[in-house]
């Protein structure tokens, strides 16, 4: 938690972005995992704790914009939940240390917010992503849990994002802290990864990590020899050698700061020339997104330099063809990189995602693209110093989807498909970094991950 004054601040910005009406923000419940008291790791909401720094369950706010009032809604522990969870701090004393004096019980926050209405207040509240949270909001506001969603105030999604995309220096701080956990986490993927390993082995492993760290993994361990399925959860395999071990994971530390890696190793400890070759086209992109990573560019046009960097590539080794420039606008490259250059990391590990993506990663002048493949950007907007991003660039080979180009007859003038052939096993390779927006450029948080494949060999012998 930050002090008090940080939190203050944060709200008083909030208040001056939203004209009138009052501000209506839940908190998290804790969610059942097969019964009632077997619950799933709590985890608050990250806007919550972004205005209120409060990681505790069943608490509500409301921020009346013309008073300037804050109320914290929520109950003081009962004997029964003493006996069972220890002393509790008394909702009050809590409160104060994020600057709130004013705490009413859960109960009252049904009529604060009927006064409200009454009166033809606005009521700002946020898109719901989870149940518990759509049935308070339809059970307070009346709203049919199938329009929430529509009936979300705007005003205050572009006001928390606003703040929210710019992190403070203590928050920067916070998110290097995940860095050095995500990097023991890879660098023990990285030591473990060799033939005859079950792949679950090394995910719990580093799952441990993170967990060890006082946190949690930022989002479910993504590890396979198929590297070629993006987000491949499944770990059942048995390492063989020959084969490129992908592993995407971060860590969530206990102020919820997130961090989000990927390397990819080959399992015998050495690179093939053929696995080098496609390895050195991710490792450039990678860079050169980096390079151009910088205050005034859009992300949507360093998305693009990257895919020509990976066109280019791909053309010197002759699985692509054509001008290098014309194969990435008609989305040719799409066929080996299917997503996105990256995202917004901050306390959630795709930052904000559940306000709006395209409130998040575009604005008026940076629209998205509907060609496949940057689609799936998530961030493409004009950058600025303080935001931190994820920079991921990939090339796969995914039998289906080279079947389905080759058979429908997609880009035959950028793509060769019959030397795609002898890669059909090949798998897939992405390289990610997290990366802070500064004045000048962006710099790598925290000690980069052995990314080379010299260094990645080195720490694999
Ligand atoms: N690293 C996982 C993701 O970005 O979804």
């Amino acid at each position: 938690m930050f002090n008090r004054e940080t939190y203050i601040a944060r709200r008083q910005k909030l208040k001056e972005k939203i004209s009138d009406g009052i501000i209506l923000l839940l908190g998290n419940v804790d969610s059942p995992m097969n019964y009632a008291d077997n619950t799933y790791y709590f985890r608050q909401d990250s806007t919550f704790l972004y205005f209120f720094g409060l990681d505790f369950q069943r608490l509500a706010a409301v921020i009346d914009t013309d008073t300037g009032e804050e109320i914290i809604f929520g109950d003081n522990v009962e004997i029964e939940d003493i006996i069972w969870m220890g002393p509790q701090v008394a909702l009050k004393e809590k409160t104060e240390k994020v600057g709130v004096s004013k705490t009413e019980p859960y109960k009252i926050l049904q009529q604060t917010v009927e006064r409200a209405i009454s009166a033809g207040r606005k009521i700002h509240f946020l898109p719901p992503y989870r149940a518990e949270n759509k049935i308070v909001l339809n059970e307070l506001l009346g709203i049919s849990i199938s329009k929430l969603k529509a009936y979300s105030s705007l005003e205050l999604i572009r006001a928390i994002v606003a703040l929210r995309s710019v992190k403070e220096e203590q928050e920067v701080a916070e998110i290097k802290k995940a860095c050095a956990v995500g990097y023991q986490m890879h660098l023990t993927a990285m030591k473990m990864a060799r033939a005859g390993v079950w792949e679950q082995n090394i995910a719990g492993t580093i799952e441990g990590i993170a967990n060890s760290g006082g946190g949690m993994v930022s989002f479910p361990v993504i590890l396979s020899q198929n590297g070629e399925t993006l987000h491949n959860h499944d770990h059942s395999n048995t390492l063989q050698n020959g084969r490129l071990l992908l592993v995407d994971a971060g860590a969530e530390i206990g102020s919820h700061y997130a961090s989000d890696f990927t390397r990819t190793v080959p399992v015998s400890g050495k690179f093939t020339a053929k696995q080098r070759e496609i390895y050195e086209i991710v490792l450039a992109a990678n860079n050169r997104g980096r390079e151009l990573t910088k205050p005034g560019s859009t992300y949507l046009s360093v998305h693009l330099a990257a895919a020509e960097v990976i066109a280019s590539g791909l053309k010197a080794i002759g699985l692509m063809k054509g001008d290098v420039k014309d194969a990435v606008a008609n989305g040719a490259h799409a066929l080996f990189m299917p997503h996105g250059l990256g995202h917004m990391l901050g306390l959630d590990v795709h930052d904000m995602e559940d306000l709006g993506q395209i409130y998040v990663g575009y604005d008026e002048d940076t629209r998205p693209m509907n060609q496949f493949g940057t689609a799936y950007l998530r961030m493409g907007r004009k950058l600025q110093p303080g935001f931190v991003i994820t920079n991921e660039p990939g090339i796969y080979f995914i039998p289906a989807l080279i079947e389905k180009w080759k058979a429908e007859k997609i880009n035959t003038d950028f793509i060769n498909f019959d030397r795609l052939e002898s890669y059909l096993d090949f798998g897939g390779i992405r390289l990610e970094d997290d990366i802070l927006v500064t004045e000048k450029g962006c710099e790598i948080i925290g000690d980069r991950i052995p990314i080379t494949p010299d260094e990645v060999e080195d720490v694999m012998r």
